[in-house]
């Protein structure tokens, strides 16, 4: 009796322990490598974070959900290595060498929510980069001094997205027709550029106007340039660049509205006149057949007693006498 309790009391351990060592055990992907310097664990994340990195790790597992290679030295993300990582969720590439992404780096990552790209060397960022990364929601690209060009339709495939910081970079001018049409967008970051506020700006600072809740740090989103409007808040020119852009009318357009004018009321005067004639003729002709619709079917009931005299009526113009039976 006293036995069987003690083996009862074993087997649960032992199947205890057993449970727990599945749960924790790694995939199989996980144990057949981690990258030299980096450490990964059993929730599939991938931490490489200041190591002195000057390439992208290899041997990553395929599973990885989150990479973390912030504080490197790392100068390029190669497509082909990235996008074997089809479950990635978050990337982290912040403070690194990075000059270059185009539509091809980020080809495959339909799972990613969150990427980090900030303080690298970007410069320019080129139309559809972000284009395949259908579940983003967050897109950090702040502190990259030279970056001075962001294509209108970068983003604009990114429906998912919801935060946005493209803060202290060197930005003059954001054409944001596809940004504004995003449908998740709640927060915008654009502090710390050397804003233009100017024609190529209106459409931004109106919209900035109208959404300011939308922005982060809007009081530190201000103008470089022009001098006159030199630390300005980009969220109150909005009405006053666009009475600038769109001057009033000038004289040509004045005229042009004359002739067109003119044109109008001369063409439906025409067609007045038009279509009071027709009227007049048409009452005219109605009158004039319903004269001589009744003599006619008077002569059709004559037809079929026998006698006929329409060729006789109609030819003389006079309508016959009603017949006496
Ligand atoms: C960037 O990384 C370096 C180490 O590579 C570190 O010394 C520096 O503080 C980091 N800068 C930021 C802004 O995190
Ligand atoms: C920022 O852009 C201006 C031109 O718009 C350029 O002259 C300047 O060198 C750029 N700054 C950096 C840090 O690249
Ligand atoms: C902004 O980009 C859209 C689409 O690329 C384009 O049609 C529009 O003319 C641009 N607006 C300005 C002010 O450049």
């Amino acid at each position: 009796m006293r036995i069987d309790m003690v083996r009862k009391a074993e087997y649960l351990h032992v199947a205890v322990l057993f449970i727990f060592v599945i749960r924790i055990s790694p995939s199989p992907v996980l144990t057949t490598g981690c990258p030299e310097h980096c450490v990964c664990d059993d929730q599939l994340v991938v931490q490489c974070a200041g190591q002195q990195l000057t390439t992208f790790p290899t041997d990553l597992p395929l599973t990885t959900r989150q990479l973390i290679l912030a504080n490197n030295r790392i100068v390029e993300l190669p497509a082909l290595e990235l996008n074997y990582l089809s479950d990635l969720v978050y990337l982290d590439c912040s403070n690194n060498s990075l000059t270059e992404i185009s539509e091809s780096t980020f080809g495959n990552l339909r799972k990613l929510v969150y990427l980090d790209l900030s303080f690298n060397t970007f410069f320019k960022i080129e139309d559809q980069t972000f284009g395949p990364l259908v579940s983003l929601v967050m897109l950090r690209m702040t502190d990259n001094p030279g970056l001075s060009e962001i294509h209108p339709r970068a983003f604009s495939e990114n429906a998912a997205l919801q935060v946005l910081d493209i803060s202290r970079n060197n930005i003059t001018a954001l054409n944001v027709s596809s940004l504004v049409a995003l449908p998740a967008l709640r927060s915008v970051g654009l502090s710390g550029n050397p804003w233009l506020c100017a024609c190529e700006t209106e459409d931004l600072c109106l919209w900035m106007q109208t959404e300011t809740f939308k922005f982060q740090e809007e009081g530190q989103t201000v103008c470089e340039s022009p001098p006159d409007l030199q630390g300005r808040r980009l969220s109150e020119l909005g009405f006053l660049l666009r009475s600038q852009c769109h001057p009033g009318l000038g004289h040509h357009d004045y005229l042009f509205f004359v002739v067109i004018g003119f044109v109008i009321f001369a063409a439906g005067t025409v067609l007045a006149w038009a279509i009071g004639t027709v009227i007049v003729l048409c009452q005219r002709y109605t009158r004039w057949r319903n004269d001589e619709v009744d003599p006619q079917e008077k002569d059709e009931e004559s037809e079929r007693t026998g006698t006929s005299r329409s060729s006789t009526v109609v030819l003389d113009g006079h309508p016959p006498h009603p017949k006496s039976p």
